[in-house]
């Protein structure tokens, strides 16, 4: 363990308060719980390309160990424990309140007794994680300050023959009609650019090329792939309490950086109790981008390793 690394096991209980302010943390936990759920269908179509990418590996090597890197709430370590049943998985993340939702999180739905948790800022030195299988990091590697540095640690952590997922959106998704019956038509779309220059400013690397930062690493047989997803209504009421989360967190992020029409519109579809609430709208949908990147660590039959005396 790296020495500012703190591990926990899911099926240990929290005795550590909660402290609903810290860091609007609970409310991050929110909106990732809700994006998980929401984009259900979407996870289960990625992890079962995993376990085809897995099956097809040159040693055929079962997934018994997986890492999942900023792991938030665990929305990717939950839908990966229900694809790799035989699996274990170590979350990792620089949030503490996050960790613990996500051992919350493990004991109700009862496998708590396959995740591991360490408390780690991937910006310093890594964790010894001791060869896993399969490396997850979805909306985690533009966060880095030094993604080449944790593609190569990632690298290092996977078992000869193990493979990497990388797992990113373009954008925040899309919700509402063109013209939303209030404030001027367009909304969406002028909030995303201004947003996208906010995001220019606090985090470069995201929307990134990674697959030349794989090969760079050392990983070989990148692979690309975009996924559209697009869910019309009648959609579940979690939709619009992810919308919520996703404009209210936009709305922050735009405060005197957007015209104060659209700041006073955003502020309306987010107010819970309001006529214009996203909450009470029946025309949401969910349109959005994400790509993946696998790729794989060589395994040893065809490296240099073997032929060493
Ligand atoms: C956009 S969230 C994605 C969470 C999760 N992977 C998911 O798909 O729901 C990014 C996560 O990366 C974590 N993170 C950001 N920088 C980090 C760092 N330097 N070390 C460890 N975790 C970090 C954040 O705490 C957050 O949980």
């Amino acid at each position: 363990m790296a020495p500012h690394a703190h591990e926990h096991h899911a099926a240990e209980h929290d005795t550590s308060a909660h402290d609903a302010s810290e860091h609007g943390e609970p409310f991050v936990a929110e909106l990732l719980d809700l994006e998980g759920e929401v984009l259900h269908a979407h996870l289960t179509e990625v992890t079962g390309r995993l376990a085809d990418l897995t099956a097809e590996s040159a040693e055929d090597r079962p997934v018994r160990r997986i890492l999942d890197l900023g792991s938030g709430t665990g929305t990717g370590t939950f839908a990966l424990l229900r694809r790799f049943e035989d699996a274990e998985a170590i979350a990792v993340d620089a949030s503490p309140r996050l960790l613990q939702h996500l051992r919350g999180r493990a004991r109700e739905l009862g496998v708590a007794d396959r995740v591991r948790t360490v408390e780690a800022d991937l910006d310093a030195a890594w964790p010894d994680f001791g060869g896993v299988d399969l490396v997850w990091a979805a909306g985690a590697l533009h966060h880095m300050s030094d993604p080449d540095r944790a593609l190569r640690e990632a690298f290092a952590a996977l078992a000869p023959g193990g493979l990497l997922a990388v797992i990113e959106m373009a954008g925040v998704p899309y919700f509402l009609p063109h013209d939303l019956g209030i404030g001027r038509p367009g909304l969406e779309a002028r909030c995303r650019a201004a947003l996208a220059s906010v995001h220019a400013e606090t985090m470069p690397h995201l929307g990134a090329d990674w697959g030349p930062l794989l090969s760079r690493a050392g990983f070989t047989d990148e692979a690309e792939r975009p996924y559209t997803v697009e869910l019309v209504p009648p959609l579940p009421a979690a939709t619009g309490r992810y919308a919520r989360a996703v404009l209210g967190r936009m709305r922050t992020a735009l405060d005197g950086r957007a015209d104060a029409d659209d700041l006073a519109t955003l502020d309306a579809l987010i107010d819970s109790d309001g006529p214009h609430s996203v909450l009470h709208r029946d025309d949401l949908a969910v349109r959005t981008e994400r790509t993946v990147w696998t790729a794989r660590r060589q395994p040893l039959a065809v490296g240099r390793e073997r032929r060493q005396p």
